[in-house]
């Protein structure tokens, strides 16, 4: 099957890539820049602004895929410091990519929705039709991203679908969410002996491994129309806190030593989450089930941070 990424050069993109080609897809890749150097070079890439209606019609028009994952988005925590851009590349970038689907016949649109549609008030934890009153950027245009979709397909019949991340953590450099403290207790765990967190020990989120989130986003895309009862499914993994995470990383990375020193901006979206999701729709409908709990990352995460930091000393530099 032909597929189009959007936003591809980002932490889930690359390896979304990478796992397609391995399913036997012909993947496109598209972003603002060039093709990262990671992909392999001869990834069809197409460098693509989502708030440029008539490039995505036109880019779209000519590559005509039967499936856009659609990943393109500015973060949580970024967000907050460039609301406006957030709203253009998130909420019309959204819009412009389903009017593209429908003018240009593609059939399937799926979305990368997030735990940060909830707000607020919830209980610890989050089904799939509690009230979403997000109090970010990030999360009201994903909550419109969401309705929009639906419109869609209800309106036009494009096959909408979407899964709502938990904070998602590979050995690769994050866009600035608010999970990231996550990846650095086992970055700078590695290359510093040491991390302060910017978060309160007690903060719980929900999280998943990349692989996992990945297998998830291909799942989704695959089931059949017939067996989905909605649209934007909760998928979840593990629920820790992050004394939690740095108890693990120090099973794994003798004498580290992880501190806490809470930033307001960073903590608060953090407590307007969920603590917990609950994701009985997608195990029921599409059989989603996560392989990777908090240890089993752990495990499997060390050794390919070392190997990165080893190869590349400079490859998760970054806004921490
Ligand atoms: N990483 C997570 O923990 C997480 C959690 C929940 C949801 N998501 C969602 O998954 C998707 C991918 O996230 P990610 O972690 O790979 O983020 P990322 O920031 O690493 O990647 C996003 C990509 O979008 C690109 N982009 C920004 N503005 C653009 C524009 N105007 N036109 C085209 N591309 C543009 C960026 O260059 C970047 O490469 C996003 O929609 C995000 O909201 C991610």
């Amino acid at each position: 099957m032909r597929i189009f990424v959007t936003g591809a050069g980002g932490q889930i993109g690359s390896d979304l890539i990478t796992t397609l080609r391995e399913r036997g897809h012909e993947v496109h890749g598209s972003d603002l820049g060039p093709r990262p150097e990671r992909l392999s070079a001869d990834v069809p890439w197409h460098q693509l602004d989502v708030t440029d209606a008539d490039r995505v019609a036109g880019v779209l028009g000519e590559v005509a895929p039967a499936r856009v994952f659609h990943l393109a988005a500015i973060l949580s925590a970024r967000g907050e410091q460039i609301p406006l851009v957030t709203y253009a590349v998130n909420q019309t970038g959204t819009y412009n990519v389903l009017e593209a689907c429908r003018t240009k016949g593609i059939e399937q649109l799926v979305f990368t929705s997030t735990i940060a549609v909830f707000g607020p008030g919830l209980p610890e934890y989050a089904g799939d039709d509690v009230p979403l009153r997000p109090t970010t950027m990030y999360g009201v245009t994903k909550v419109a991203g969401e309705l929009l979709g639906e419109y869609y397909q209800r309106r036009f019949g494009l096959d909408f679908r979407g899964v709502r991340f938990p904070g998602l953590i590979s050995a690769t450099l994050p866009g600035g969410g608010t999970s990231d403290y996550a990846l650095f207790m086992y970055v700078d765990g590695v290359r510093r002996g040491a991390y302060e967190a910017f978060c309160r020990a007690d903060s719980r989120i929900p999280l998943m491994y990349m692989p996992d989130g990945l297998r998830a986003l291909v799942e989704l895309g695959d089931a059949p129309r017939a067996k989905l009862r909605r649209s934007i499914y909760n998928i979840a993994a593990f629920s820790p806190t992050a004394q939690q995470i740095a108890d693990s990383v120090a099973g794994a990375i003798e004498g580290v030593r992880i501190t806490f020193a809470p930033d307001p901006t960073r903590q608060a979206i953090l407590d307007s989450w969920p603590r917990a999701l609950d994701d009985r729709n997608a195990r029921e409908d599409w059989g989603w089930k996560a392989a990777y709990d908090l240890d089993a990352m752990t495990a499997d995460l060390v050794p390919r941070v070392r190997e990165l930091l080893a190869r590349t000393p400079g490859a998760l530099d970054g806004h921490h």
